[in-house]
């Protein structure tokens, strides 16, 4: 792998002048910390940085820290200043490099440690001084802890760890096919000449000088890639959209504001490897003719946003920024948006009118931002993930590309895995990789033996897939023919314990707040559903007169609404909004109508309509629930079985939670 990445670059090297070479190597070596001899053989000169960087080997200790925000969250802060104040206390001449996510968050902190002549090893849970603890073992005695080891990497020139597993192997990394995340965890996101000496700005080069943007837009449609955003469109035809405008003024937006609930693809992607989407940006700006490209990130991304700043400072110094770039005669300029948060600034004409300092609405389409965009010029927007993939399909091909992944959606997708799975974290595989795979062999299945029934996939706009579908091959075509969709990637496993219906409720929940309200169909239409699905949950006690015939009448009108609101909502999210009501009533429609004829939720969840009851050949009489009934719902005497009063008990669960012998029955 080493020797190709040395490969493309001495190629694209060889492309450029001989003053550019130079130039080139000087500005690598100074980031290095050392001066360029000159007159030396470039590729010489080059192999050696590229040694250096690439750590293969390394004659002192290196301790990496895993440093994005799910890191830090877990306290690798501490672990950082831990080993730092243990290398200096004793001395020890280690470098310390802060990394980013190498997705597998549920283990963080992670640490690794890579001493001379030998692999780099990964630790989980390495908090602050166990960090410590574990640094100096293996510097003590040169062996390798084992109770947290998670696997070693291998190295070409350096020794193996013996009976260490390699992390490749991890049954959480072997079925994935990492190509945007290829960096994510391994290389300092801080570091420019870390991404080159990994085949970085090798694309952005290679396009410049060999190749016009008509061969960029050809490459793109060729490899077949299709936005990562949620769309899926294709991203070649978007930019061909682009370049054929014939304007003097274009703009290139990358679109980071991840607003679905669940997803961190992005966020990670930014914080990781700010340089693989600063190059996709470029190249893209270069196919399209844009000269100004804006990144649009929320400013709850403040990790992200700092590794971005930083980066494209990087950028400028390495002159890929600015005027006539590395003598092609391209000009560009990056700069960053905050955006405040919404949901609907995701949507990319709602994010151009955002940028332009108005509200965040959407604008009727057509026309299509390629065709009228941001300060009504041609304008391609794309999401972060389909940026990171730019560089790799540049450099090694449209054939490569379209040699993984399916027929009709060739390539890699990051998904986020969460809710009730043992492992996880940021997950890449093949398109067309089966959900049981992701669930079962990357995610290591669900925790406490439960029973997994569905997967919610694709954010607000997606839907649930159910266990029994779980075989199908995970593509743009496949999902929507059982009512999801691909999203941006947001991926929350759930099992036996979580309410289908309180699912859809939160997702509606989460609409109301979001809808911009501009269009009548999405402000009032998705409210109404949400008091539809409170009023399946409201128990019989608070309903009056006819309470109970408008709540059948309204149930009646979910459907039918839901439809009306698909088709006349003017933006994608109250053209999506319903599906996650949709897709639970066709795949749980059980679970409705327990909800709706019963009055009970069989999955315990919907408070409002669980009873509690005290099992009197269980309960000890020791009081303890009913000294702490808020309601004062609960009878009896020390040493004799309680009884809780039905009418009084407000469903708080308290006496379950405090009830030492599992007495408490709820139904
Ligand atoms: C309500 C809504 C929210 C969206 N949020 C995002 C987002 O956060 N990030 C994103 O890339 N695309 C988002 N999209 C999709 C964008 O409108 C657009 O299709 C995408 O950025 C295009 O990039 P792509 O072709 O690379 O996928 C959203 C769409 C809708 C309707």
């Amino acid at each position: 792998m080493d020797n190709n990445i040395r490969h493309t670059w001495l190629d694209t090297l060889e492309h450029l002048p001989e003053a550019l070479h130079c130039d080139f190597i000087t500005r690598l070596a100074a980031s290095c910390g050392i001066t360029f001899p000159g007159g030396a053989s470039v590729k010489r000169e080059m192999d050696g940085y590229f040694n250096s960087l690439l750590r293969n080997d390394t004659n002192k200790p290196i301790v990496y820290i895993g440093m994005g925000t799910c890191g830090l969250a877990a306290g690798a802060g501490d672990t950082y200043s831990a080993v730092k104040e243990y290398i200096e206390s004793k001395h020890i001449a280690a470098d310390v490099i802060p990394v980013g996510c190498i997705g597998l968050c549920c283990a963080e902190p992670l640490m690794d440690v890579q001493l001379p002549g030998k692999t780099r090893v990964s630790f989980r849970n390495a908090i602050g001084k166990k960090a410590a603890a574990l640094l100096a073992s293996m510097l003590d005695d040169g062996k390798v802890p084992r109770a947290d080891v998670l696997g070693q990497f291998s190295h070409t020139q350096s020794m193996l760890w013996e009976d260490i597993p390699l992390l490749a192997e991890h049954p959480f990394f072997s079925p994935q096919k990492r190509v945007v995340l290829s960096n994510c965890g391994i290389i300092n996101p801080l570091s420019i000449s870390e991404y080159i000496a990994r085949g970085g700005y090798a694309a952005l080069l290679k396009a410049i000088h060999k190749n016009t943007p008509d061969d960029i837009c050809s490459i793109m449609t060729a490899s077949g890639l299709r936005g990562r955003g949620g769309g899926g469109f294709p991203t070649g035809k978007k930019w061909r959209a682009a370049l054929d405008r014939n304007s003097p003024v274009k703009y290139f937006v990358c679109n980071a504001d991840e607003g679905d609930p669940g997803a961190f693809m992005d966020r990670a992607l930014c914080e990781s490897d700010p340089h693989r989407l600063l190059e996709g940006l470029a190249v893209g700006a270069y196919a399209t003719g844009a000269q100004t490209a804006y990144i649009y990130i929320r400013a709850e991304y403040p990790l992200a946003i700092r590794h971005l700043t930083k980066a494209i400072g990087e950028m400028r110094a390495f002159g890929f920024l600015g005027d006539n770039i590395w003598d092609s005669g391209f000009n560009l300029d990056i700069v960053i948006k905050k955006g405040a948060g919404a949901f609907v600034c995701g949507e990319e004409t709602s994010l151009i009118n955002s940028i332009e300092g108005k509200r965040g609405m959407p604008r009727p389409r057509p026309p299509y931002p390629p065709e009228k965009g941001l300060h009504e010029r041609p304008t391609v927007i794309n999401n972060v993930e389909t940026l990171a993939n730019i560089s790799s399909i540049v450099v090694m091909g449209a054939d490569w590309f379209t040699s993984f992944g399916t027929k009709e959606s060739p390539g890699t997708k990051v998904f986020a895995l969460s809710g009730k799975v043992v492992r996880t974290g940021l997950v890449e595989v093949s398109i067309g990789t089966s959900m049981r795979d992701i669930v079962y062999a990357i995610g290591g299945g669900i925790p406490d033996n439960k029973r997994c029934k569905a997967v919610q996939i694709g954010g607000p706009s997606g839907g649930c897939v159910p266990e029994h579908l779980f075989n199908i091959e995970i593509d743009y075509h496949t999902l929507p023919e059982v009512g999801a969709m691909m999203g941006s990637g947001g991926l929350v496993v759930m099992d036996e314990d979580n309410c289908m219906v309180d699912v859809a409720r939160f997702f509606m929940d989460f609409i109301t707040r979001e809808s911009c309200g501009k269009c009548i169909p999405c402000r009032e239409g998705t409210k109404r559903i949400l008091s539809i699905l409170n009023s399946i949950i409201r128990p019989r006690k608070s309903e009056q007169d006819t309470d109970a015939l408008s709540r059948f009448r309204d149930v009646l009108d979910l459907v039918p609404l839901a439809g009306v609101i698909k088709a006349t909502s003017l933006c994608g999210l109250g053209q999506s909004a319903p599906n996650p009501v949709l897709s639970t009533i066709r795949w749980f429609r059980e679970e409705y109508e327990a909800h709706v004829f019963e009055r009970t939720c069989p999955a315990g969840v919907c408070t409002d309509l669980l009873t509690y009851s005290i099992d009197p050949d269980t309960c000890i009489g020791c009081t303890a629930c009913l000294v702490k009934c808020p309601e004062n719902a609960i009878m009896g005497r020390k040493g004799t079985p309680h009884y809780i009063v039905p009418d009084k008990c407000s469903g708080c669960g308290t006496c379950r939670d405090i009830c030492r012998k599992g007495a408490v029955v709820v139904r």
